[in-house]
């Protein structure tokens, strides 16, 4: 009997060492982990110009924009190569919960309700939203009041789809999960009008001919684009803000910026 007592004593003894051990190993800090991996993992949703979207460079579809180029720096900054997976803004955040990708970088706005879920850098960028209407349309729509009854088209799952709904509670909103769709109905004249990060609805005015950016002003403040990061790493958190804080002070952002705008001209 004693002789079994003592067996299985050991043996706890055993696995309790082994998972010490393990559990130590558990012990690394994400950005430990990143580097371990070699690799850091971005998620983003790429039909987003300038921030992030597709140009065929040197006869191959590549990711770009200023985002891609901040990424690119934050992982230089750990030491590591960049690895992008492009997908639909409204899976984001359940990917970087579910550790599919490490951070989220795609022009995303650190609302209160986000940081319930997830922790975010400091902003790196703001801007105003924009409208882009139909350029048909474009002297019946002038003002906030003509959109009030009009089909307006937003990206699913974004600020902007809040911002249609409590600003235009008569109008029929269309969320899609990709900008560029929503874009290409506006031009299609299925929908009036789309609201986006100024600088994106610029960017797809100037594109094609039969959209244009409206002077309407939405005056809801300006949004801001933060990193989105997992809870509870952060070690991560740290790493990203000080790459950021060098590339404000170096200009390197607002160059990033001009630079990804005339890539998409
Ligand atoms: N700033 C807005 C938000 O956070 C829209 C971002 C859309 N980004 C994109 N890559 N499609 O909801």
């Amino acid at each position: 009997m004693k002789k079994v007592l003592s067996i299985i004593l050991i043996t706890c003894l055993v696995f309790t060492m082994v998972a010490c051990q393990s559990g130590e190993e558990k012990e690394l800090t994400k950005v430990e982990k990143i580097q371990k991996k070699g690799k850091l993992v971005i998620g983003t949703s790429a039909a987003y110009p300038p921030y992030e979207f597709h140009k065929e460079i040197d006869g191959k579809d590549t990711i770009v924009g200023f985002d891609i180029d901040i990424a690119k720096e934050i992982a230089n900054d750990l030491g590591v190569e960049l690895e992008i997976k492009d997908m639909q803004f409204a899976g984001l955040l359940a990917a970087l919960n579910a550790k599919k990708i490490d951070i989220v970088i795609a022009g995303m706005t650190p609302t209160e309700d986000r940081k319930k879920s997830v922790d975010f850098s400091k902003v790196y960028y703001t801007a105003k939203q924009g409208v882009v209407v139909s350029k048909e349309k474009a002297d019946e729509i002038k003002t906030k009041k003509d959109l009030e009854d009009k089909k307006i088209g937003v990206q699913k799952g974004t600020t902007q789809e809040k911002i249609a709904k409590e600003n235009f509670k008569e109008a029929k909103i269309v969320g899609l999960g990709k900008i560029s769709d929503i874009m290409l109905q506006v031009m299609q004249k299925k929908i009036d009008a789309v609201i986006a990060e100024k600088p994106v609805a610029e960017s797809y005015a100037k594109k094609n001919d039969s959209i244009v950016l409206s002077n309407i002003a939405l005056n809801t403040g300006d949004s801001g684009s933060a990193v989105a990061i997992k809870k509870g790493n952060e070690s991560l958190v740290k790493a990203v803000n000080e790459t950021l804080d060098k590339l404000k002070e170096n200009g390197k952002i607002a160059e990033f910026v001009t630079k990804a705008t005339e890539m998409n001209n």
